[in-house]
């Protein structure tokens, strides 16, 4: 293996800070700023690297996404076609629109509600959609009889797009509040105890925030402090704004659970990893566990309808360059029972379909053995062993099992029998999968 890594990166900002000349130049591509007549001014003798310690920007309030995008144009469209965006959409009548010809999106509310009737939809852009009323509670079928969660199609676990239940068997009312929606917001604030605070003065939402989705000033603190318009011109103030590269705290609060704080606990439940673990996935992944997200990541592409090239800075291939495709090499995978295809890719086999947030594959589509839920684990080794999922979940199933060096490894069932399993390609079983594993690279 060859694991030269090629860096396309940039690690902090000591450079731009030693040569202002190169930050005056990058102001011809921006575009117009906000109250700007005249110039824009780059506050003189800024230190470099930025304010990288105060997520809070010295005091800073929350301007918006909308002010930040006059500036820094060139972020707009990417940061819109990433799932942060759209994380949770304000409803005021009318369905959450997501930028065009990109997800199916979410067509009505369910059955029995008007859109006049929903405050946010949490979802539906890149993954299933569930809708909290007007008194901030999340609409469930345990509450309504009615199923009310939106799944969109999701080929690798064989779903297709419609209503399904969510909350069946509980008909306790689900507060949306800041356990829940701190992952979806901008600025979110946990409610004091003595003296709660609810936002928009909706019973369900204790806690606060200042913008819905994961916006700009979720990863750079409030951005107040960062620019002052006067008649005419406009002050930036470089070191004013927070950047977090080693992505701790900003990736690692929101990808971890719970959350606030990088975790090294990967949650679990009914045999799936529990969703936004991917911090301590990586954690557990060996190899990768020192790296930052922003290694293969770049923050503000997104990966669902963005531009892959530009989404992962570092392919497989650019660290690993001259590991082999383990017998794959060109393969297409395609499902019988509803044609779902999939080029096989080191990711195929890598990253496998080992969490769940909302949905996972029916027994009819994938056989009784596989294991299918709908995002990729960042654990990326994988288990040689012939056992079932259960050996890599603890004995209570409420954490992955690690090793004495906290890594952890995913059991075949998630790697290899969700394509071998007789619908469409030849099946193996369990204990063939494990036998083979230890070999697969050196498939010709
Ligand atoms: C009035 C124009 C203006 C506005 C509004 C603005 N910025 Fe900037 N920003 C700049 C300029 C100019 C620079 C320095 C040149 C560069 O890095 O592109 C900069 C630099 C940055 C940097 C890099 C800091 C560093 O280390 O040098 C970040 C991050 C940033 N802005 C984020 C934001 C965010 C988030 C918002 C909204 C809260 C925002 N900006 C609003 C003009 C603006
Ligand atoms: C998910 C977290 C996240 C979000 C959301 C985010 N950024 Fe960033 N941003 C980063 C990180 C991390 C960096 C550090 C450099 C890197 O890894 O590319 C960065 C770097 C920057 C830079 C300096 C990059 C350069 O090349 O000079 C600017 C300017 C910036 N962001 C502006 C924005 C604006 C404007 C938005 C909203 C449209 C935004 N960011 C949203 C995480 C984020
Ligand atoms: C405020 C919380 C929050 C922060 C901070 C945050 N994320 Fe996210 N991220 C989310 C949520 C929520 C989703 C959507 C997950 C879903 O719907 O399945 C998401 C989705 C993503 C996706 C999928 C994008 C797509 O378009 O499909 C990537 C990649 C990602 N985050 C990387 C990062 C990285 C890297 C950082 C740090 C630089 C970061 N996130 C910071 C909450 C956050
Ligand atoms: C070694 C490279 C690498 C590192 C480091 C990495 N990722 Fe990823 N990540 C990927 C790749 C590749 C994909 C996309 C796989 C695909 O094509 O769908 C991905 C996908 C994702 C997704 C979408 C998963 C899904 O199935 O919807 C999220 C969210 C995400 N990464 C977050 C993170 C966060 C947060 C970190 C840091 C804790 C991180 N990643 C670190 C390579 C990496
Ligand atoms: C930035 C460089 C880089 C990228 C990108 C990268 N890797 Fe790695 N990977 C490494 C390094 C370095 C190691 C540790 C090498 C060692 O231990 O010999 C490693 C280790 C591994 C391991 C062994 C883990 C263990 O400890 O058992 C696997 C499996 C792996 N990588 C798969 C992947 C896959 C799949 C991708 C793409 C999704 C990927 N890597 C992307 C650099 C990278
Ligand atoms: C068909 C499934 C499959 C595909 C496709 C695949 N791998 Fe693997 N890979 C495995 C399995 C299984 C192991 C575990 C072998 C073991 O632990 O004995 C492994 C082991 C590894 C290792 C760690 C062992 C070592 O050689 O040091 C790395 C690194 C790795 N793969 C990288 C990659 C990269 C990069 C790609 C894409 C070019 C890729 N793999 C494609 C199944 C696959
Ligand atoms: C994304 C789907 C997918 C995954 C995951 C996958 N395979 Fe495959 N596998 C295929 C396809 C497609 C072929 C080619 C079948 C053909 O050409 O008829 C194949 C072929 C094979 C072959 C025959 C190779 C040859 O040279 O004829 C073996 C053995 C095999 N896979 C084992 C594994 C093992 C073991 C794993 C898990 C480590 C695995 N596969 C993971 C889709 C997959």
């Amino acid at each position: 293996m060859n694991t030269r890594p090629v860096f396309r990166f940039r690690v902090g900002w000591p450079l731009v800070g030693l040569m202002p000349a190169l930050a005056w130049a990058s102001l011809a591509t921006l575009g117009g700023c906000p109250g700007s007549g005249g110039g824009t001014i780059i506050e003189p003798n800024t230190p470099g690297p930025a304010n990288t310690t105060d997520k809070g920007n010295n005091g800073a309030r929350y301007v918006g996404t909308a002010a930040c995008v006059q500036c820094h144009g060139a972020y707009a469209a990417s940061h819109d076609r990433h799932a942060h965006a759209h994380k949770l959409t304000r409803i005021q009548g009318q369905p959450p629109s997501y930028p065009a010809s990109t997800s199916d999106g979410v067509p009505n509310p369910p059955a029995g509600y008007r859109w006049e009737d929903i405050s946010y939809v949490v979802g539906g852009y890149t993954g299933a959609a569930r809708f909290v009323d007007l008194q901030g509670y999340l609409v469930t079928t345990g509450g309504t009889g009615v199923p009310t969660q939106w799944n969109l199609a999701f080929g690798p676990a064989a779903i297709v797009a419609g209503f399904a239940n969510f909350f069946a068997g509980d008909p306790q009312p689900k507060p949306y509040d800041f356990e829940r929606f701190a992952y979806h917001v901008t600025g979110a604030v946990a409610p004091d105890p003595a003296a709660p605070l609810f936002q928009d003065n909706r019973a369900g939402m204790a806690g606060t925030f200042f913008e819905p989705g994961v916006q700009c000033e979720a990863c750079h603190g409030p951005g107040s402090n960062h620019f002052r318009s006067f008649p005419g011109s406009v002050i930036v103030n470089r070191a004013a704004i927070y950047t977090d590269v080693s992505g701790a705290a900003t990736c690692g609060s929101c990808h971890s659970r719970p959350y606030g704080a990088p975790s090294t606990t990967i949650q679990a439940a009914d045999g799936y990893i529990r969703d936004q673990s991917q911090w301590a996935e990586l954690k557990a992944s060996g190899g990768h566990s020192s790296f930052a997200c922003g290694v293969c990541h770049d923050p503000h592409e997104g990966l669902t309808f963005g531009q892959r090239s530009i989404a992962i800075r570092n392919t497989c291939t650019a660290c690993h360059r001259s590991q082999n495709m383990a017998g794959h090499g060109g393969k297409v995978y395609r499902r019988a029972s509803d044609g779902y295809t999939e080029p096989l890719t080191c990711e195929s086999c890598h990253m496998p379909y080992a969490t769940r947030e909302a949905v996972s594959a029916p027994a009819a589509a994938v056989g009784p053995v596989a294991r299918v839920g709908d995002k990729r684990t960042h654990i990326f080794r994988i288990s040689t062993a012939d056992v079932d999922y259960r050996q890599f979940f603890t004995p209570d199933g409420t954490q992955v099992r690690l090793d004495a060096q906290g890594r952890a490894a995913v059991t075949v069932d998630f790697v290899c029998l969700r394509c071998h399993n007789d619908n469409g390609l030849f099946g193996l079983t369990l204990p063939r999968a494990a036998e083979i594993a230890p070999n697969v690279h050196l498939l010709p």
